[in-house]
């Protein structure tokens, strides 16, 4: 045999002895460039992990078993006294200086497929900005660069893409001169993908010569960080903390050097945001407790019992929402991505997949067919050492962009950008004229490099005078 049908007959053996033949099933019409390349995605699949993954979440499916005795988490809540203001800003002063001392990476996970957003591209290339129409990713580029300024120093921005989307997303980049950061200064690289399977467990063809993959999750970003040699790169430029953010989401501080003070000063492995929930219903994953390890339970899966659960004040009694905002201590993903199988728990996620009937006609199905393997970034708290929660103002740090229309969709963040907009304003001493229901009667918007905050707005009003707002307002770097 040659080294080539040796390679095609071991090939045929895994997928055999995984059940799973069924995908040559148009082998005799293919031709041999398609034939080479369909060997290739399945030598890629790991039928041993897919075998475990299907048998747990397939064919013997049991209920989703909780963490034990789930107690609400401890967390840093909102400064009320003037002792919690003090502990905030030696935290602000800690993070600063380790921020100026070049130990800090951004780090976006970009990867997901957007589909309830249903736009056609990167999420980070949507355009958001209420006045400018700046896309998302550079409403980051902007705010590192203002962090740039501000310390002194350069932060690398690690960006994970995956196969979908990762050519866009650097062309998108390059087309806009990277937002004017240095190029050197941001890394893309690719996340893990994972095959789909139907709801008997067999793998699903997209094409006839392609099997459908879908990325395997945000939590892939640990071993993708490993894998892709970006943790070494990390460790050659001497960053110790990673700023994780979500593409989507205007509102993050990507660097906010409370948070990174309060984690280093804790000596963390990963610290997370919290928002508290605007209900007890709210599709945000909850903070618990569970032997004194730290969880994100998801919002279907939290029973009702605890979700509704109120303490005697009649507040929540599990108030800790999850925002997706983390910074981790490089040592300890490190840690996570070394061991030779992946640390974090897969998840089963029903969706709608794309595939070929058995006669090789595309079929776009209108309801859930298959299932995504999945991992989640917090599934890593578990079994992270001295885990803070910082609790945040949502209004000034969380809109994410998820939904087309409705709740969090592109409207409610611009929204959520203006207001915050005219709560600078009004800090700054300058009045904001507000409609009957309250809300800023024109949109205004101010980029990180203008003001990255109502201190640093109030500046720049002084220099350039303005006294009150009478139309639609962008106040860009050029206003500097
Ligand atoms: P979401 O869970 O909101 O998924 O991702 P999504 O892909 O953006 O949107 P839907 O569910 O298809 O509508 C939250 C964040 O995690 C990233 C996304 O890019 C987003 O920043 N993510 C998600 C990845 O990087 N990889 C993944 O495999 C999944």
């Amino acid at each position: 045999m040659t080294p080539a049908a040796q390679d095609e007959h071991a090939i045929r053996r895994r997928v055999a002895d995984a059940g799973q033949d069924h995908v040559f099933r148009f082998w005799n019409e293919l031709p041999e460039d398609s034939r080479r390349q369909f060997l290739e995605q399945l030598a890629e699949v790991d039928f041993e992990e897919l075998g475990e993954l299907i048998a747990e979440h397939v064919t013997n499916r049991r209920p989703i078993a909780l963490p034990p005795d789930l107690e609400p988490a401890p967390y840093i809540a909102l400064p009320v006294t003037e002792d919690d203001q003090r502990r905030r800003e030696r935290a602000r002063q800690i993070g600063e200086e380790i921020l100026a001392s070049n130990k800090v990476a951004a780090f976006t996970v970009a990867g997901g497929q957007g589909t309830r957003l249903g736009y056609d591209g990167p999420k980070g290339a949507f355009t958001v900005g209420p006045v400018s129409g700046r896309p998302l990713f550079q409403i980051f580029a902007e705010s590192l660069g203002a962090a740039r300024r501000a310390y002194g120093v350069s932060i690398p921005w690690y960006i994970m893409t995956s196969r979908a989307n990762d050519r866009e997303t650097r062309d998108f980049f390059d087309a806009h001169n990277c937002f004017n950061l240095a190029r050197t200064e941001i890394k893309f690289f690719t996340q893990g993908m994972m095959p789909a399977v139907d709801k008997q467990g067999k793998l699903i063809l997209a094409r006839k010569d392609s099997l459908a993959w879908s990325p395997d999750g945000h939590g892939g970003s640990i071993r993708a960080l490993a894998r892709s040699g970006m943790l070494a790169d990390m460790a050659a430029r001497g960053i110790e903390y990673i700023s994780y953010f979500q593409v989507d989401n205007p509102l993050v501080p990507p660097v906010d050097p409370v948070f990174i003070g309060f984690h280093a000063e804790a000596r963390s492995d990963m610290s997370s945001k919290m928002a508290r929930k605007r209900d007890p219903k709210e599709k945000i994953g909850a903070f618990c407790l569970s032997h004194g390890r730290l969880h994100v339970i998801e919002y279907s899966d939290l029973p009702d019992t605890l979700a509704m659960a109120r303490n005697p004040d009649g507040g929540l009694k599990f108030p800790a929402g999850s925002i997706a905002i983390h910074i981790l201590s490089r040592s300890f993903v490190e840690r996570l991505g070394s061991g030779k199988r992946f640390a974090l728990p897969f998840h089963r996620a029903e969706k709608k997949i794309a595939y070929v009937d058995e006669k090789g006609n595309p079929q776009t199905p209108s309801q859930p067919n298959g299932i995504k393997f999945e991992t989640f970034v917090f599934d890593a708290l578990p079994m992270a050492e001295r885990p803070v929660v910082l609790e945040i103002e949502r209004q000034h740090e969380f809109s994410p962009v998820k939904n087309a229309t409705g709740e969090d969709s592109p409207d409610m963040a611009r929204r959520d950008m203006i207001r915050m907009a005219a709560e600078w304003f009004e800090q700054a001493g300058v009045p904001v004229p507000r409609d009957a229901g309250g809300e800023p009667k024109f949109k205004i918007e101010i980029s990180p490099l203008a003001a990255r905050n109502a201190e640093e707005l109030k500046a720049l009003i002084a220099r350039q005078g303005i006294r009150g707002i009478g139309g639609d307002l962008y106040i860009g770097p050029e206003d500097v």
